[in-house]
C-alpha cells in the first residue's frame, strides 16, 4: 500500500512509523563525510582506494563510457533491451511493449477446487477459503514435470505461489466483497469477517500451458490456501518462547495465520518464503493495557511494533464475536496468569516474520523462521548459494526510517540439499540456526553489517531489557535501534544479481525526508548519504515532501562473502520525473521512457538477467498508472560520486551508478487504474512471465459499491475476464509473440 493521503480512518492500514530511537544521522554522516574527506586530503588516492575500494576505483570514472559491466554474464544475459519502450498510460488496462501478449489467469475468488462455484463478483459469494485470495503480491515459481514431480527445468507447468497480502477497504469493510458494501460500524458481522480473514494469506496455484495456452488449474490436487487462521509453527530461536505463549498455544510452538503477506523469496532448496509486512493493524489494543501490563516492558516492545495502547484494528474483526478466532485479535493483557497463557497479550509477538512454505506438499504446515528477525517484512533474497559456503537472506523492514538486514546460516551450504526429500527440514537447517546482522551505511561509500546480539547491545542502552538472544530476534528493531542501524526510505524488496552476486534494495519513499527536520520531530531525518534526496514535488495543486519517488541501493559484499561483515553500496537509480532537476531530483537522468515513482517489487530474470522493476506509487499518478520496467544494471562502483548542495547549511556526497541508457533501462508495461504492480515468477527458459496486478480500482468509494460506472477501475471485466465488473486484483501471464524470451 501506498497511499497518498494519509487519511486518518485507514490509519491502521498506513506504513507505520515508529522508529523514534535516536540514531538520526544526520550528525554522524556529516562526522563521517568530513572525516572522510580529511583523509582524502591527507593522501589521496590511497586512503580512497582503502576506504573505497571497488566503488571509486572499478570501472571507474565513468557514467558515459560504453564499456560493458565488469561481470561475467550468464551465457543468456542481454547487453541490450529488445523492446521498444512504452509510454505512461492513466488507461485502464494492462498496456505492454509492442509484440507481447498479457492474459488474466488467476483473480480474487476464482475457485481452487473442483466442487466450489464459479465466482458471481456481486457481493454474495462465500467459500473463501477454498477461492482466490486478495491483492495478490509478491509470487514465485515452483516446476511440475510431467508427472507432477519437483522440476526446475518444467517450462509448461507449475506451480504459483501467491502472497494475498490485503483487500481494498474503506471504514474497516472490505466493500468489494459485501454485497452492499458491507459494515462500516462496530460491531463486524461474522459473515463478512469471515469473508475478511479468507481473503488474506496465501495460495498455491497450479497453472498449465495447453498449446499457446495458460490456465489455472481448478481441480488440482496442489492447490491450497493459507489464511489468516490456518494453523502455523513457530521455528527457530522464538520457538517455544515465554514470549511467544498464548491461550492458543501455551507452550509458544504454534500460532494462527500469515498476515499482510508482502514480498516473496524462494529458497536454494525449492521451497517459499513470505514476508509479513503490516500485521500489526489487524490487532487491537485497548486503552488501559498499559497499565493492565504494569507498565512492563511489553509496552516499549508494542509501541516500537506499532500498538500503542487505544490502537484500533484495520477491520475490526475483533468484535464478530465472543469465539476464539475473533478475541485473538485484541492484543491485551486480560487474563490473571503470569505467562500469558490465558489470553492474547503475546499475539502479536507470532507475526512478523519471514514464513517457510513447502509448496509442494499442500498438507505441510508452514514454518515462521524466526531466526530471520521480526518487523514489517518484504522480500528475501538468498546470496548465490556456493557449495561450502554459508548462506545469506537479506531482508527489509518497510516503514520509514527503518532497517535493511541480512541473516547468516550457521550451517555451510551443501548443493545435496538442492532437490531434498523433506524440504521443511532442510529449511530448519538453514534457517533456524544462524547470525542476524543489521546495516550501518557510511558517508564513504562503505557499509557495515552489525551483528544483533546480547553482546552488541551497549549498557548505555536503557530502552528495553533483552532477556535472551531469542528476544532479541523477537524485537530486533529495538536491538538495531541500540546499535545505531542506518535508518532508511522505506526498505521494500530485495533482490540478487544472477552473476555477480551484488544486492539491489527498493528504498520506495520517505515523506520523513527533510532538508532541515522540523526541531523537536523525532521522526524527520535529514538526508544522509544513502539516503540522500530530500525536496518537494508538485502532484496537481498539492504538493509532497521527502524522498517522494524513492531509489534503488545497491550493495557488494566484500570479497563477494555471504558472511562478510562489511561492504561497498552505490545507489542504482533514483526514481523521478523525467522533467525534474537533474541536480538534486532527477539525478540518474530518467527519460520519458524510463521515469518512474516508487520502485517496490524488484526481481532479477535467471534467464535473461534482466533487473525487473515493479511500481507501488502514490506521487506520480497524475501522469502514469503503475508500471514495470527492465533494467540491464552494471556494479558497484561502475558511475560517480555526487555532491548534493541540499542548502547553505548541507551538502551531501552520494554515489550513483552509471547512468542508464535507452538500451538498459525501459518502461515494459504499464498497469490499469489504481492498481500496484507487484511479484514476478518467470519459467526457466525466460519466455513465460507470471506477475500480479494489485489493487485495481482501490480509490473507489464504498458508497459507489452499486454503481459500476464509478468505480475507478473496472478491470480485469473489462479485459474479458470473469463475472461482474467490480474490479479483482489478479495474477496475468506474458508471453512474447514470436515465442522468444521476456525482454529479448
Ligand atoms: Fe506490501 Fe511494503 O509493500
Ligand atoms: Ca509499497
Ligand atoms: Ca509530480
Ligand atoms: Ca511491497
Amino acid at each position: 500500500m501506498n497511499k497518498p493521503v494519509d487519511l486518518s480512518h485507514l490509519a491502521a492500514r498506513a506504513e507505520e512509523d515508529s522508529n523514534t530511537s535516536d540514531n538520526p544521522h544526520f550528525a554522524t554522516v556529516l562526522d563521517a563525510r568530513l572525516s572522510r574527506r580529511g583523509l582524502l586530503r591527507g593522501s589521496v588516492g590511497t586512503a580512497a582506494t582503502a576506504l573505497f575500494g571497488s566503488v571509486a576505483l572499478a570501472g571507474c570514472g565513468g557514467g558515459d563510457d560504453d564499456t560493458p559491466a565488469p561481470t561475467t554474464p550468464n551465457a543468456g544475459a542481454l547487453s541490450k533491451l529488445g523492446f521498444t519502450a512504452v509510454p505512461k498510460s492513466m488507461e485502464d488496462k494492462v498496456t505492454l511493449a509492442a509484440g507481447y501478449t498479457a492474459t488474466v489467469v488467476y483473480a480474487l475468488g476464482d475457485p481452487l477446487t473442483a466442487s466450489t462455484a464459479a465466482y458471481k463478483n456481486d457481493g454474495t459469494d462465500t467459500d473463501f477459503g477454498n477461492r482466490g485470495g486478495d491483492h495478490h503480491d509478491g509470487m514465485e515459481w515452483f516446476g511440475l514435470s510431467a508427472d507432477g514431480q519437483p522440476s526446475t527445468s518444467a517450462n509448461d507447468r507449475g506451480l504459483l505461489a501467491i502472497n494475498h497480502e490485503a483487500t481494498t477497504d474503506e471504514t474497516r469493510s472490505s466493500f468489494f466483497l459485501h454485497a452492499n458494501g458491507g459494515t462500516a460500524t462496530l460491531p463486524r458481522p461474522t459473515s463478512e469477517v469471515d469473508k475478511e480473514t479468507a481473503i488474506h494469506g496465501v495460495a498455491v496455484v497450479e497453472v498449465k500451458k495447453t498449446g499457446s495456452t495458460w490456465a489455472y488449474v481448478q481441480n488440482s490436487t496442489f492447490n491450497r490456501r493459507v489464511t489468516a487462521l490456518s494453523e502455523v509453527d513457530i521455528g527457530g530461536p522464538a520457538k517455544g518462547h515465554a514470549l511467544l505463549k498464548t491461550k492458543y498455544s501455551i507452550d509458544g510452538t504454534r500460532t494462527r495465520g500469515t498476515l499482510n503477506n508482502c514480498g516473496t523469496g524462494q529458497t536454494p532448496w525449492g521451497s517459499f518464503l513470505t514476508g509479513e509486512e503490516n500485521w500489526f493493524g489487524y490487532f487491537t489494543r485497548p486503552a488501559g493495557d498499559d497499565l493492565a501490563r504494569g507498565n512492563d516492558k511489553s509496552v516499549v516492545a508494542l509501541k516500537r511494533y506499532g500498538r500503542a495502547e487505544g490502537a484500533a484494528s484495520r477491520h475490526g474483526w475483533e468484535t464478530a464475536g465472543t469465539a476464539d478466532i475473533y478475541a485473538r485479535w485484541i492484543n491485551a493483557k486480560t487474563g490473571t496468569s503470569t505467562d500469558g497463557t490465558d489470553d492474547y497479550r503475546n499475539e502479536m509477538n507470532g507475526m512478523g516474520y519471514i514464513v517457510e512454505m513447502d509448496p509442494y506438499r499442500p498438507s505441510s504446515r508452514m514454518v515462521k523462521r524466526t531466526a530471520l528477525g521480526r518487523f514489517a517484512h518484504e522480500s528475501a533474497a538468498f546470496s548465490l548459494a556456493k557449495a561450502g559456503e554459508k548462506l545469506a537472506v537479506y531482508m527489509g523492514d518497510d516503514s520509514r526510517n527503518e532497517y535493511i538486514y541480512k541473516f547468516v546460516s550457521d550451517a555451510a551450504w551443501s548443493a545435496a540439499d538442492a532437490n531434498p526429500v523433506d524440504r521443511l527440514a532442510t529449511g530448519a537447517k538453514y534457517l533456524d540456526n544462524g547470525k542476524l546482522y543489521v546495516a550501518k551505511f557510511a558517508a564513504d561509500g562503505t557499509g557495515q553489517w552489525v551483528e544483533l546480539n546480547l553482546a552488541a547491545i551497549p549498557a548505555t542502552y536503557t530502552a528495553y531489557a533483552f532477556a535472551d538472544e531469542a528476544d532479541i530476534r523477537i524485537n530486533c528493531r529495538l536491538a538495531a535501534d541500540a546499535v545505531g542501524a542506518t535508518k532508511m526510505d522505506r526498505p521494500e524488496w530485495c533482490a540478487t544479481h544472477p552473476t555477480s552476486g551484488e544486492i539491489y534494495f527498493t528504498l520506495t519513499n520517505n515523506s520523513n525526508r527533510r532538508v532541515s527536520p522540523t526541531a523537536g520531530s523525532s521522526s524527520q531525518l535529514a538526508p544522509d548519504s544513502a539516503n540522500p534526496r530530500a525536496y518537494t514535488d508538485t502532484k496537481g495543486t498539492s504538493s509532497q515532501q521527502g524522498n517522494v519517488n524513492g531509489h534503488i541501493l545497491r550493495v557488494k559484499e566484500a570479497a563477494g562473502s555471504a558472511a562478510a561483515t562489511t561492504f561497498t553500496w552505490d545507489i542504482y537509480l533514483f526514481g523521478a520525473q523525467a522533467d525534474a532537476d537533474t541536480g538534486l531530483v532527477n539525478l540518474s537522468s530518467l527519460t520519458a521512457d524510463q521515469d518512474f515513482s516508487s520502485p517496490d517489487g524488484l526481481k532479477f530474470s535467471p534467464s535473461t538477467g534482466i533487473c525487473w522493476i515493479q511500481t507501488d506509487d502514490g506521487a506520480y499518478t497524475d501522469a502514469t498508472n503503475c508500471m514495470m520496467l527492465a533494467g540491464i544494471p552494471g556494479t558497484v562502483g561502475d558511475g560517480v560520486k555526487k555532491t548534493l548542495a541540499h542548502s547553505s547549511a548541507l551538502s551531501i556526497d552520494t554515489f550513483i551508478g552509471k547512468a542508464p541508457t535507452a538500451d538498459t533501462l525501459k518502461r515494459f508495461l504499464v498497469g490499469p487504474k489504481d492498481c500496484e504492480i507487484t511479484g514476478l515468477a518467470e519459467t526457466p527458459d525466460g519466455k513465460t512471465m507470471f506477475i500480479n496486478i494489485q489493487h485495481p480500482g482501490e480509490n473507489t468509494k464504498m458508497a459507489d459499491v452499486a454503481d459500476p460506472t464509478k468505480y475507478t477501475s473496472q478491470w480485469p471485466s473489462n479485459a474479458g475476464y470473469g463475472a461482474g465488473k467490480r474490479p479483482r486484483s489478479a495474477t496475468i501471464v506474458i508471453t512474447k509473440n514470436d515465442g522468444g524470451r521476456i525482454g529479448s
